[in-house]
């Protein structure tokens, strides 16, 4: 339901406005952390200490495997930028109010589908049901959002959209293309397949749709939105940017075309140009702004940037030589652990207080110790896996299980720093 605005915005409208988005990106928020948390980064210990057990990655049920990856990226990474998505609606010039009624709509139907993915996928229980029921009201309540964030467009647009607003539309649009896609194989599945897991290449498939379609993007256009404010780096090079997007698009038909060199040599050259056209590894060219966050803030920005050409890298590699999914999995966990949740993490810590109720973050020594934890645990093992899992170094078996802990106790701090702020009143009224 948005209404127009009568006689102007009026400063009660407005601050009733911020009020409702803040509460409902706070929604998003918490309820992607329990998704981040239980269903996600406890369901991927769980499955890492299964595989170290039995040695190998053919013991472990495909429907959990894909059960984690869903709740990390729908779950806990698609929660966040639905919430934030919505909270930016506030911020644009619009003459609508805040689409309350369909975000509260949007937040519910979101949370149980994949609340219901989940389930269905983890016990098995009526999952014919269950995977295509969750699939569509993902879909639906990724509707609600979209026709909101229509709506919403500036009457008069500028001459020109800016890139970053370029970027995060298109992968706006890719998150729609990737729910339709996704509804259509959960439906297929229930009504040919024999479990609730999607066929080995089909998964792998959209897994690289939803990370390098949504995620990457995503992240790209908000770096180049926020950056230069946040760290103080250069401005970014649109049509570079752009070029990268464009890269990553023929990275993803690559892999649908089954053409892995071809989309190994694309990523590759799509994170090499948005490290160049982001300026993220030359020195900022004015002074960070650190108040409220821990003064690394802008080392970790550029470390999520190195694991990203790292697990390009590691693609190429794992073309070449995987044998028993070690290298592909070091890879992907680079891409997700490394660069997506990395970002999230030192992002994330900046922004979300704010964003819910301004507020200021609880511990800035928390924020320093999840990210360190994170990325030491994330190196461990993306060295490991490959060892251990094509049979390089029989000892890594028995290390792997620690990098995992040692990236639980790093979600465990995060979502510990969020929630103490959360917690916390906001700045004002204190
Ligand atoms: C934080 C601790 C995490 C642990 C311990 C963990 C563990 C695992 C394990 C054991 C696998 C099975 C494949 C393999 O052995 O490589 C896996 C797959 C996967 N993980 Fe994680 N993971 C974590 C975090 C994340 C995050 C943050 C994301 C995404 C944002 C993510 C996304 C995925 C995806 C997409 C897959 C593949 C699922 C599929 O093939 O359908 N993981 N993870």
């Amino acid at each position: 339901m948005t209404l127009p605005v009568q006689q102007g915005n009026s400063d009660a409208t407005r601050i009733a406005m911020e009020q409702h988005s803040q509460r409902l990106v706070t929604a998003f928020i918490v309820s992607g952390m329990l998704f981040m948390l239980l269903p996600g980064t406890f369901l991927g210990v769980w499955n890492l200490i299964g595989i170290s057990q039995q040695r190998t990655l053919n013991s472990l049920s495909p429907a959990w495997l894909q059960a984690h990856g869903q709740a990390q990226i729908f779950g806990w990474i698609g929660s966040f930028i639905l919430g934030i998505g919505f909270y930016s609606l506030t911020k644009m010039q619009s003459t609508l109010r805040f689409p309350v009624r369909a975000g509260w709509t949007s937040w519910a139907l979101w949370t149980l589908g994949i609340a219901l993915r989940w389930i269905g996928g983890v016990t098995g229980w009526q999952w014919k049901i269950l995977l295509p029921l969750s699939g569509l009201l993902e879909l639906v309540a990724f509707l609600f959002f979209f026709h909101s964030v229509r709506r919403h467009r500036p009457e008069q647009p500028a001459q020109r959209a800016e890139t970053w607003m370029v970027v995060v539309m298109a992968a706006t649009t890719a998150f729609l293309v990737a729910l339709i896609v996704n509804v259509i194989a959960l439906a297929h599945l229930a009504l040919y397949g024999t479990s609730p897991a999607l066929p080995h290449v089909l998964d792998q498939q959209l897994v690289v749709l939803f990370v390098w379609g949504i995620l990457v993007p995503t992240i790209w256009g908000f770096n180049a939105r926020w950056l230069p404010v946040f760290a103080g780096f250069r401005k970014p090079n649109g049509n570079r940017l752009l070029l990268a997007y464009g890269c990553s698009l023929a990275g993803i038909a690559a892999v649908f075309a089954q053409w892995l060199p071809i989309a190994a040599v694309a990523f590759l050259f799509a994170s090499l140009l948005a490290v160049d056209a982001l300026h993220v590894w030359e020195p900022a060219v004015q002074p960070a702004k650190l108040l409220h966050v821990h003064a690394s803030f802008p080392i970790f920005i550029r470390i999520t940037y190195i694991w990203l050409v790292v697990s390009c890298v590691l693609t190429g590699a794992a073309v070449l030589y995987d044998r028993a999914g070690g290298i592909w999995g070091a890879s992907r966990h680079a891409l997700t652990v490394g660069f997506v949740a990395g970002m999230v993490f030192v992002i994330g810590q900046r922004i979300l207080p704010a964003f819910c109720g301004m507020r200021v973050l609880w511990s800035t020594r928390l924020m320093l110790w999840s990210l360190l934890l994170l990325h030491v645990g994330c190196a461990l093992r993306v060295a490991l896996e490959p060892l251990a899992y094509e049979g390089y170094w029989n000892f890594a078996w028995k290390l792997l299980p620690f990098s995992a802990f040692v990236e639980l106790t790093a979600v465990i701090l995060f979502a510990l720093n969020i929630a103490g702020t959360l917690l916390r009143p906001p700045a004002h009224l204190r």
